[in-house]
């Protein structure tokens, strides 16, 4: 009876420290370090080498270190008939609001303009905007979009929303499905991406969603890179279709140090640092979900294998 943790970007001592508080007598290890594979039941992991969680012949339980599912649906030697379930992390949804609401607030607020008027002493006001005059758009309205959704609206913007089922957001304009999507980026002059990638959203930050936007609109995307074809979003900077973006996620990360994204003045790159997940605030659900697992009681933070979500 053992939990094997796989990532190499958590503290193990940490981890053990709090789950040994919240599961006592339940070992947790670390890859590679796991002794007899076949004492592990469950594996917590973020972006696993291939073949490690197909090793564990007793694993009854994936859980995902991150929100975010794709690193384990995109691989394709996920073990058969293995339950998984993510983090839906109050921290890490605090977090992503705070970073989100931080990108449109510096675009509209024009902080990165006054910064260049002041490194020249130059006193010059820009055009005034209405929060109330400016639409932005949050696609996909789940745990962390959702919650973007109904802080940008309480700060007075007018918010539009675009998920696979219509959502009922107060102070939000829902949009659903890909009929809408065209409707959607034309109604909107910031547009936020926090959508799972799956089969159906790889590469939908194209070309063709680009020339749907409204000309000069801004672009955040903290999902994923793949969500977005890179070479689409440098031609829509330079061609003036697009204003500018906030990027935390690359197709490659590290992003590689001849991307031309690094040093594109219409761009803001951060380290896939926009959430971070916390030991501290998600060890609670997965010795929850470890207790379930034992006592053979529902799962929470299930993901459904068919919708890669
Ligand atoms: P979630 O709760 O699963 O919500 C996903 C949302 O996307 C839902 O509203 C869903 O619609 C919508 N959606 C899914 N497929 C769609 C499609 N084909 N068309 C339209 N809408 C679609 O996900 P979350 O917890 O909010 O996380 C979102 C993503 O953020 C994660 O998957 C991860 O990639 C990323 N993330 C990034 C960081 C970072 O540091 N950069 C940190 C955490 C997470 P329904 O509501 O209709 O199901
Ligand atoms: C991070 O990218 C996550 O999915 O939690």
């Amino acid at each position: 009876m053992a939990i094997v943790l796989i990532s190499t970007s958590q503290d193990i001592d940490e981890w053990r420290q709090i789950m040994g508080r919240l599961l006592p007598g339940v070992e947790l290890r670390a890859w590679p370090e796991v002794g007899d594979a076949g004492d592990i039941d469950m594996a917590i992991t973020w972006k696993a080498p291939a073949g490690a969680l197909g090793s564990l012949p007793n694993l009854k339980l994936i859980c995902s270190l991150g929100q975010g599912v794709d690193h384990l649906f995109a691989r394709g030697d996920l073990p058969a008939g293995v339950p998984v379930v993510r983090l839906v992390d109050d921290s890490m949804r605090r977090q992503m609001t705070a970073y989100v609401v931080a990108a449109v607030l510096r675009r509209l607020c024009r902080m990165e303009d006054y910064a260049a008027s002041q490194a020249e002493r130059r006193w010059q006001a820009l055009d005034a905007y209405d929060p109330a005059e400016t639409r932005v758009g949050v696609m996909g309205l789940g745990a962390l979009g959702g919650d973007v959704a109904e802080k940008l609206a309480l700060l007075g913007f007018r918010v539009a929303g675009w998920s696979r089922t219509k959502k009922h957001i107060v102070g939000v304009d829902g949009f659903a499905g890909k009929a809408t999507l065209d409707a959607f980026l034309g109604a909107c002059d910031v547009v936020c991406c926090l959508l799972p990638l799956t089969s159906e959203t790889r590469g939908i930050l194209d070309a063709r969603a680009f020339a749907a936007m409204r000309k000069g609109a801004y672009l955040i995307n903290s999902a994923r890179g793949a969500h977005m074809v890179e070479e689409d979003l440098v031609a829509a900077l330079d061609s003036g279709r697009l204003a500018g973006a906030t990027l935390d996620v690359f197709r490659t990360e590290p992003l590689p140090e001849d991307s031309p994204l690094w040093s594109h003045p219409k761009v803001t790159v951060t380290p896939h640092a926009s959430s971070v997940t916390l030991a501290r605030s998600c060890a609670g659900q997965i010795a929850e979900n470890y207790r379930r697992l034992k006592d053979g009681r529902p799962l929470i933070n299930t993901v459904d294998p068919a919708r890669e979500y």
